[in-house]
């Protein structure tokens, strides 16, 4: 004859380790560790600021608007999670290098487009505004050794601060946007136009988080990368212009001093013509280098 059930009812003292208890019978213990600390955190979270009701309903119109405002072309969640720095922090617990190489940061929201296959070379500018940049590099593995035929996918916004998938009806499809091949020496260089600063989308709840807390919107001037070679880790990265604004304050925190680099002006009219480029042009230098894939033991 078993004894009554002994239940433990809610109670502001015992509420996590009742709610985390219903997840005991969790099949997949990955997901029962993550609900059971994630439930910790937010009622330490509630009773850390004793929150009202109104605050909580007043969370959860900016979590359904935030869910509203997401779309094909727009992922609001996404950039709530840049702006609270969660995607860095993920991105950076992913992807630890120890220094030994070059370092990633955020995706962000405008790689949503496969970018066009393009020559060394050519250039990626195709709306004609900025100016003019030559963008070279070399990626290498960690031993220094050459990775031939790697893929550089490149994509940055345009002079005035937007991506081509953001004005599908004002900027040529592709624009600014490459996908090269690495040659025999691992190098790569084409065309564009130096990067500026722009702000994130802010016309939805996140910018008004923002707004409520007095921060800006903006992103300092960068290049979008992602490198990748076989048999090496690939690295999702940008390339940081050293003296633009908002190098320190960047809205997604996404800013990491080894990824900064300085855009120099070059006065050489043999180099300007070879590469079809006015004299004297602009240039910004990026080597990567990619980590050996992990290989398993049998
Ligand atoms: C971007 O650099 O494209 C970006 C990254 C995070 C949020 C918004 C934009
Ligand atoms: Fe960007």
């Amino acid at each position: 004859m078993g004894g009554p059930e002994i239940r433990e009812y809610f109670s502001e003292e015992r509420a996590s380790q009742v709610v985390g208890a219903s997840f005991a019978d969790t099949p997949d213990p990955r997901l029962r560790q993550l609900l059971t600390s994630l439930v910790r955190h937010l009622h330490d979270f509630v009773k850390d600021v004793d929150l009202t009701e109104r605050e909580w309903g007043l969370a959860i119109d900016f979590l359904t608007r935030t869910g509203q405002t997401c779309s094909d072309v727009r992922q609001e969640f996404i950039l709530l999670s840049d702006v609270l720095g969660v995607s860095m922090l993920v991105e950076t617990i992913n992807h630890r290098t120890g220094g030994t190489s070059t370092e990633s940061t955020v995706l962000g929201p405008f790689h949503m487009v496969e970018s066009p296959v393009r020559e060394l070379g050519d250039n990626i500018s195709l709306d004609g505004k900025g100016i003019p940049c030559l963008v070279s590099g070399k990626v290498t593995g960690p031993d220094g050794e050459p990775l031939v035929g790697a893929n550089v996918d490149v994509w940055q916004a345009n002079e005035d601060g937007f991506y081509d998938v953001q004005q599908p009806d004002l900027q040529p499809q592709g624009n600014l946007r490459g996908l090269f091949s690495t040659d025999e020496h691992g190098r790569f260089w084409f065309r564009s136009v130096v990067p500026r600063f722009y702000p994130i989308p802010d016309d939805g709840p996140v910018g008004q988080l923002l707004d409520a807390t007095g921060r800006h919107p903006y992103r300092p001037a960068h290049l979008h990368f992602i490198a990748a070679a076989p048999g090496y880790q690939p690295v999702t990265t940008h390339v940081f212009v050293a003296d633009s604004p908002y190098l320190d304050s960047d809205a997604v925190f996404g800013v990491k001093e080894s990824l900064i680099r300085d855009v120099a002006e070059v006065d050489d009219p043999a180099l300007a013509a070879k590469h079809h480029l006015p004299n004297p042009f602009h240039t910004l230098t990026f080597d990567l280098t990619l980590l050996r894939q992990v290989q398993w033991a049998p």
